[in-house]
């Protein structure tokens, strides 16, 4: 039997702010959903566990979706549009105002990832890269073999413009049944592009997107290569997780500041 099509899906952002708190509470639970099922299906895939996150009260996913510098977005399958609810007048009385949560509230989710920052990165000028001094990008979010995500008032109040700025792309997760099929590739580009636009309005002189990956997650490697990233690090050490440290291979890109990718 020919296997099933699978719809190609589509990118759509979380918005932030979300104005109705109800809207707000589905899509935060919808978040938590995927992220939690995702740790559990992939553990080997990420640093967290998801014996720790399955604790979080719904403040800390709330304030995942709401924090001003990070930016999720959702791989939304198109086919699940619940048409029959756009007959309903009170349900579009109730989402017509906000298309994106519309979308988000309606269809089915497929797959996510985050972007964070920008963070001005501090680190070798471009003149001591051409002696080969390592560009340790991932600093800007990772600190004694910890996620740190810096806060956000510290960051938006950085002028950075002229400066290097960096971001990261962090819990890349597409439903097993949904993969190649192009979604993660998408989910990325869409990151890349989204990056491009914050960068462009920072007027930021060079903006780099970081990446830490498993050394055994191929997929994952062979995902970010094809889209244009390049291994930077080979051992970065985590120690995020009990039981001691682990090693993740950092991948960067430059984002070309000229171009639509
Ligand atoms: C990695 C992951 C996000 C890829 O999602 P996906 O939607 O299947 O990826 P795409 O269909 O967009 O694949 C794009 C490219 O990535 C590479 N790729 C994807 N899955 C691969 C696999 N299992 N083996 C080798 N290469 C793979 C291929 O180059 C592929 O292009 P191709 O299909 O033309 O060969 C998905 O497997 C996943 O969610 N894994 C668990 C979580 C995870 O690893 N997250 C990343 C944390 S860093």
């Amino acid at each position: 039997m020919a296997a099933p099509h699978h719809p190609l899906g589509q990118v759509v952002p979380i918005p932030n702010p979300i104005p109705s708190s109800t809207d707000r509470q589905a899509i935060v639970e919808r978040y938590r959903d995927l992220r939690l099922h995702g740790l559990k299906v992939d553990p080997e895939a990420f640093t967290s566990l998801y014996e720790d996150e399955v604790k979080f009260p719904y403040k800390t996913w709330q304030s995942r979706v709401e924090n001003s510098i990070a930016k999720t977005l959702v791989a939304i399958d198109p086919e699940t549009d619940q048409r029959e609810q756009i007959e309903d007048k009170t349900y579009v009385e109730r989402f017509g105002s906000n298309y994106a949560t519309q979308r988000l509230l309606r269809q089915e989710w497929l797959g996510i990832a985050t972007i964070i920052g920008p963070v001005r990165f501090e680190g070798q000028s471009d003149d001591a890269m051409v002696t080969s001094v390592k560009s340790q990008l991932h600093t800007a979010f990772i600190k004694d073999g910890q996620y740190q995500i810096p806060d956000p008032s510290t960051v938006e109040n950085d002028d950075l413009s002229d400066a290097h700025a960096v971001f990261l792309i962090v819990g890349l997760f597409i439903l097993p049944q949904a993969r190649r099929r192009g979604l993660a590739g998408r989910l990325v580009e869409a990151s890349i592009n989204s990056i491009r636009e914050e960068a462009r309005r920072k007027k930021v002189s060079k903006a780099s997107i970081s990446i830490q990956v498993a050394p055994k997650n191929l997929a994952a490697q062979g995902l970010y290569k094809k889209m244009g990233f390049h291994v930077s690090e080979k051992a970065i050490v985590m120690n995020s997780r009990p039981g001691g440290e682990e090693r993740v291979i950092g991948l960067e890109m430059e984002v070309n500041l000229g171009s639509e990718s």
